[in-house]
């Protein structure tokens, strides 16, 4: 008897500190059992048409996911690019793309076993999205879920983040992507929920 009852404590304990409760990067929303993510990256700091942010732009829209969709969030956190100018990153942004670099997130990967629909934003750079996007994508498994891409640029669209996404999980449901300018983001929530009833 005793040990039944200490499996089920043990248990019960497990799974309330899986992988994501000790995950520094991972947001769970409070509102309701989310069973929706948004995974993404954003860059704060010095940007090419909105100014220096405190808050980047693809982080704004995946806000907006989560508070209308009640999506938990991963958030991918490099400090690589930390107080960098907007010229400077632009020319180590298109040196890590041609060199396929993989640079590494801080932290772990969430655990995604929970979760039917998984958004994907980030920002376009130099067509597609940053490196550091495609080091977590080997990292985790998106077998049979749905797939949501989303970006902020400023004129590419989607560029080829949904073909790279595809790729990248060629056994994911990918759908068909959502873009919005960075520089509208702040007033562009309207746009955003539109997008979400869609789907
Ligand atoms: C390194 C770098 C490369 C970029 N390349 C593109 C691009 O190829 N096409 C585009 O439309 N915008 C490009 N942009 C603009 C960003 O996609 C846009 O400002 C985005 O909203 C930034 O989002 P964030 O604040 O979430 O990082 C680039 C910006 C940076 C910093």
């Amino acid at each position: 008897m005793k040990t039944k009852q200490f499996l089920i404590a043990a248990i019960a304990l497990l799974m309330a500190t899986g992988s994501n409760a000790q995950n520094a990067n991972y947001q769970s929303n409070t509102n309701k059992m989310s069973k929706s993510i948004v995974i993404f990256f954003s860059h704060a700091g010095d940007n090419y048409s909105v100014g220096n942010i405190e808050v980047g732009n693809t982080k704004i829209v995946a806000d907006y996911i989560s508070e209308i969709k009640g999506a938990d969030q991963f958030e991918i956190v490099t400090h690589k690019y930390d107080g960098m100018a907007y010229m400077p990153l632009i020319e180590l942004a298109k040196a890590e793309a041609n060199n396929g670099e993989l640079p590494p997130y801080e932290g772990m990967a969430p655990d995604l076993s929970q979760y039917d629909t998984v958004f994907i934003g980030g920002p376009v750079w130099w067509g597609t999205y940053p490196q550091v996007m495609f080091t977590l994508f080997k990292d985790i498994n998106l077998d049979g879920k749905t797939v949501v891409p989303f970006t902020t640029h400023e004129g590419s669209g989607l560029a080829s983040c949904v073909s790279d996404v595809k790729k990248a999980f060629p056994k994911a449901n990918v759908t068909k992507g959502f873009s919005i300018y960075g520089h509208e983001v702040r007033g562009g929530k309207a746009k955003v929920e539109k997008w979400l009833k869609t789907l």
